[in-house]
């Protein structure tokens, strides 16, 4: 039903869109910023001079070509075998679709049985409750608190850290067909 390809230059002008929308972007560790399409045009020259250590993915349906999200595994690291894991489903209007299950658990296995890594990480604001739901249903193990690690809203919020170990990853059974994740993007 969904799937993951390789972002393409063309998903920029939709991202555009979801990177200026405040009610997106108070879930995300990130500031709110004003971007236009230049700094995103450069967002994706950068990722096409970094491909070897990161891969980003636009989340769409078998049916349709259009963007629904983006998941990214950025700081990939050969030698101790990690990478950080970052996603956001655009419209509101698509989130609990189950969209974010899939989109996590397949890119988790791409990380662990194409790219060989072994350990997963992320980071997420304590209040982002749905998220939080998604990362443990798929493995993720909460590993610390970041207090006050992040300034939103006028406020210094925090921040739990996460991380999936390849060998306790729960996902890959029940969530994700392993040859569809194989076709996924590859370095
Ligand atoms: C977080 C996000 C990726 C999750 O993807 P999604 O497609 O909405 O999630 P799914 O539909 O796959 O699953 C949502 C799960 O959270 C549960 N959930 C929803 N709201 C919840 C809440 N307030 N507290 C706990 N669980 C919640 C749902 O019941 C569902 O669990 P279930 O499948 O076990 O019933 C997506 O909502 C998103 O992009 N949000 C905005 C950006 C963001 O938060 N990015 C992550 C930054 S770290």
């Amino acid at each position: 039903m969904y799937k993951l390809r390789e972002l393409e230059r063309k998903d920029l002008q939709i991202i555009n869109t979801w990177r200026n929308d405040p009610e997106l972007i108070q879930y995300l560790g990130a500031p709110y910023r004003f971007i236009n399409m230049d700094v995103d045009n450069q967002f994706y020259d950068g990722y096409m001079a970094s491909r070897n250590t990161t891969v980003r993915c636009a989340i769409v349906t078998d049916k349709s070509d259009v963007i629904l999200g983006l998941i990214t595994l950025a700081n990939v690291n050969y030698l101790n075998q990690t990478a950080v894991l970052h996603i956001m489903i655009g419209d509101k209007e698509n989130h609990g679709k189950g969209i974010g299950t899939f989109a996590v658990s397949t890119m988790v296995a791409h990380a662990f049985y194409n790219m060989n890594l072994r350990r997963v990480e992320l980071n997420v604001l304590t209040s982002n409750e749905r998220a939080i739901h998604v990362y443990e249903k798929v493995g993720f193990k909460r590993e610390g608190l970041k207090r006050k690690a992040v300034y939103k809203n006028g406020e210094f919020v925090d921040m739990y850290s996460y991380a999936v170990l390849k060998e306790e990853f729960t996902g890959i059974n029940e969530l994700v067909n392993i040859e569809s994740a194989a076709d996924t993007a590859s370095l």
